[in-house]
């Protein structure tokens, strides 16, 4: 097994795509030996930025290029599915951002090849990498929180409109992939209501509910149309809650708080009680997802093991997304007004 740094190339400069070339730059294991993009002047502020590597606006040059062992793909949903499988069937291995592809069938295609041929394929999940997240899933382990009844989350923000996916594709994969992780489970049904409010046919605001087989039920808001930003995802057990806000400098508090409730034990009364107890907010690793996340990537290649953000959680999170859009097409139960007032 080799130890010396993995060639990548990074393709798609645009507006997450830096984010992933800096924190690759900064990793010792890895060394960016290329990248691409279609347009020409973004390549050129960035080779201003790191003169060594090599551009190109061709990606069969950075698949003929036998120094490239991984390509990093930052480029629109509709095009990662095409740049993954030249890849994959180029013998890279391959990072794609999330979501994994456009389609189920896509993402199978990709899980499948990469199997075949032996090679890592990690949807960029980077939530999975986030302090706060990795201590909730520590949490829900141990059993800290008890039964999970219910979990609710917002993700909401002003804009970015994306011109290729909605609102449950772009944002979407985010609290899907959490929730997967987190639970260990995939949700067994889906509703869901969605408004294209700014761009016809570009659903911009969802209200998704998931019912899980353990019985967890969740709710998940996601807007690019918000008055302000909120990442705030509530975790209700049945021995304590938890809030997770991205956005605050106490992303994780732990409230000690429940309610029981014990059924009569003769003709009595039903005995329920509230408990309220301490909020802690535990201390959180500063690092950057980001960076855990590429390190995760470089582990996997050198191990030839899974990562945490696995191909076939990405696979799942676009069948939730997939299960979502179809739900969208179903009609929700009528309001029958009573016609005597
Ligand atoms: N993990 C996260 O938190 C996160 C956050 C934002 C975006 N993303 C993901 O990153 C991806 C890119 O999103 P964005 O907002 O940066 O988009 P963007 O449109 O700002 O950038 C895409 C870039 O890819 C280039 N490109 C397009 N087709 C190409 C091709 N065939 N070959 C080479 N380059 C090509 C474009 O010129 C552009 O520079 C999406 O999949 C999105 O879901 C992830």
């Amino acid at each position: 097994v080799s130890e010396r740094p993995l060639g990548v190339a990074v393709v798609g400069l645009g507006y997450w795509g830096p984010n992933l070339l800096r924190n690759l730059v900064e990793l010792e294991a890895a060394e960016v030996v290329r990248i691409c993009d279609v347009r020409e002047d973004v390549l050129a502020a960035y080779l201003r930025r790191y003169p060594a590597l090599r551009a190109t606006t061709r990606y069969d040059a950075v698949l003929n290029d036998r120094d490239v062992e991984a390509v990093v793909i930052a480029t629109p949903v509709s095009t990662h599915f095409d740049l993954a499988r030249a890849a994959l069937e180029a013998g890279k291995h391959v990072f794609v951002e999330k979501p994994l592809a456009s389609s189920s069938a896509e993402a199978r295609e990709l899980v499948d090849l990469a199997d075949g041929a032996g090679l890592v394929l990690m949807p960029g999940h980077t939530f999975l990498y986030s302090p706060p997240v990795v201590l909730i899933r520590e949490m829900i382990e141990r059993g800290d929180l008890g039964e999970i009844y219910f979990i609710s989350s917002s993700r909401v923000n002003l804009g970015l409109h994306q011109s290729d996916v909605s609102v449950v594709w772009d944002l979407g994969p985010h609290d899907f992939s959490i929730l997967r992780w987190w639970l260990g489970e995939s949700p067994s049904s889906v509703s869901a209501l969605s408004r294209a409010c700014v761009i016809p046919g570009t659903p911009d605001v969802a209200f998704v509910s998931l019912q899980y087989p353990s019985g967890t039920i969740a709710q998940i808001e996601l807007a690019w149309l918000a008055p302000s930003k909120l990442r705030r995802t509530a975790v209700v057990g049945s021995e304590r809650m938890v809030v997770y806000d991205d956005t605050s400098t106490e992303p994780v508090r732990v409230f000690n708080s429940g309610a029981s409730f014990r059924d009569p034990e003769s003709f009595g009364e039903y005995q329920l009680s509230y408990r309220t107890g301490d909020i802690v907010s535990p201390r959180v690793d500063p690092v950057e997802p980001l960076f855990r996340q590429m390190e995760d990537f470089r582990k996997a290649i050198l191990h030839r093991c899974e990562p945490r953000s696995a191909a076939r959680l990405g696979l799942d999170v676009v069948e939730t997304i997939e299960a979502v859009e179809l739900a969208l097409g179903r009609s929700a139960a009528p309001f029958a007004r009573s016609t005597a007032r």
